[in-house]
């Protein structure tokens, strides 16, 4: 998508050296665009650890190149396999709800492992190895970008429908979080139906709640959908339920850190009650994703992995200062504070889920429909 008229991707090879990544580091925005030179696993762990990027379909991108990475270094090791194995459990420690992350990993050891590769590592074998890792790595991110794409394409219809039936009047979508572009490597997933209703000319609003603790709702949905001329309003977490109840939502639409092939998601805390207020008042419940946000070994929602983080998210707040982040205390310095990351939504509150194949219902039936080759 357009940063100031530009078109960027969230992560690509530095053009003049293909053995750096480069990635937008998102802990300035909006105040600061800053891309990030990432040459090391350790370089791309941080990144992923310390949210540089972060997204479920990003960390999956991101994990894809740290292993083309992986490759480089290997090389120069005594031994491929063993440091190839190493990168992979540091990469795959990094954080634990999204699905995406080690789903890419898993890709990326085993198209390393089935290339036409001699076994003797030579030289010539690792580089074989660097090649398909960097090939890989580039398949990922443009299925990503492409998979994106098509759930525009898939959504786009459900908006529509809702603008025929308001005679022109804006569509009203809420969202949580951010599952914009800048948590995929372009269109992202709960936003591409809303910039493919925009760009061919319907007339969308959205709600974005500021999505306490780390507010990517307020700093990067809003600033991504600024960018691109999208109509919105940041709201604070607790007004979903008001303007549902008012009417004023007509649609919720968010993305997914990991969804059972049985409809349970996993998304940012704060997911769950929105569904709930959605049940509650007929709005529609959307979640957007790639097939690579599916747990196709997952029956049962509630065994999903939920990320703890540091209290300070919690206890204090930060904001741009005179040219700088600055962190400030809002809760007493000695009040415990707990930092769930995400919640589960029961499938049973799901409308339907907008993939890159279609709109299905959140039921293992529908689910496996689109999907068969993952029927057990
Ligand atoms: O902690 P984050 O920022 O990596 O959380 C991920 C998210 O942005 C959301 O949960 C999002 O809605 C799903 S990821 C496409």
């Amino acid at each position: 998508m357009k940063v100031g008229g530009q078109h960027f991707r969230t992560i690509w090879l530095k053009p003049e050296d293909d053995r750096v990544v480069q990635l937008i580091d998102q802990r300035f925005l909006p105040h600061r665009f800053a891309i990030e030179d990432v040459s090391t696993v350790e370089q791309m762990a941080t990144a992923i650890r310390d949210m540089h990027v972060r997204g479920a379909g990003l960390i999956g991108a991101s994990a894809g190149y740290g292993m083309y990475l992986a490759t480089l270094e290997a090389a120069q090791s005594g031994s491929f396999n063993r440091h190839l194995a190493s990168a992979a459990a540091q990469l795959n420690a990094t954080r634990p709800t999204a699905v995406n992350l080690a789903w890419a990993i898993e890709r990326q050891l085993k198209s390393i492992a089935e290339g036409k590769i001699a076994q003797d590592n030579s030289e010539n074998s690792s580089r074989a190895r660097i090649d398909i890792a960097r090939q890989t790595a580039r398949q990922i991110a443009a299925e990503n970008e492409e998979h994106c794409r098509m759930i525009g394409e898939h959504g786009l219809p459900l908006l529509q429908e809702i603008a025929r039936k308001k005679n022109g009047k804006p569509v009203n979508v809420l969202t949580h979080c951010n599952a914009g572009w800048l948590a995929f490597v372009d269109h992202g997933s709960a936003t591409a139906p809303i910039y493919a209703a925009h760009d061919r000319g319907l007339s969308v609003h959205v709600w974005i709640d500021e999505t306490r603790p780390r507010n990517q709702g307020s700093k990067l949905t809003a600033w991504e959908l600024g960018q691109h001329g999208v109509p919105h309003t940041v709201i604070a977490d607790n007004t979903g339920g008001h303007l549902m109840q008012r009417g004023d939502v007509d649609l919720v639409i968010v993305g997914t850190d990991r969804t059972t092939y049985t409809g349970d998601v996993a998304n940012k805390i704060g997911t769950y009650l929105k569904a709930l207020a959605a049940y509650d008042n007929q709005v529609p419940f959307y979640v957007a994703l790639p097939s690579s946000s599916f747990d196709w070994t997952l029956r049962d929602g509630s065994k999903i992995p939920i990320e703890e983080r540091g209290a300070g998210e919690i206890k204090n707040a930060d904001g741009w200062l005179d040219g700088r982040q600055v962190e400030v205390r809002v809760a007493p310095e000695q009040s415990p504070a707990a930092n769930y990351g995400f919640d589960v939504t029961p499938r049973r509150l799901v409308t339907g889920l907008i993939t890159e194949r279609g709109v299905c219902k959140a039921d293992e039936k529908s689910i496996l429909a689109l999907f068969p080759e993952h029927a057990p």
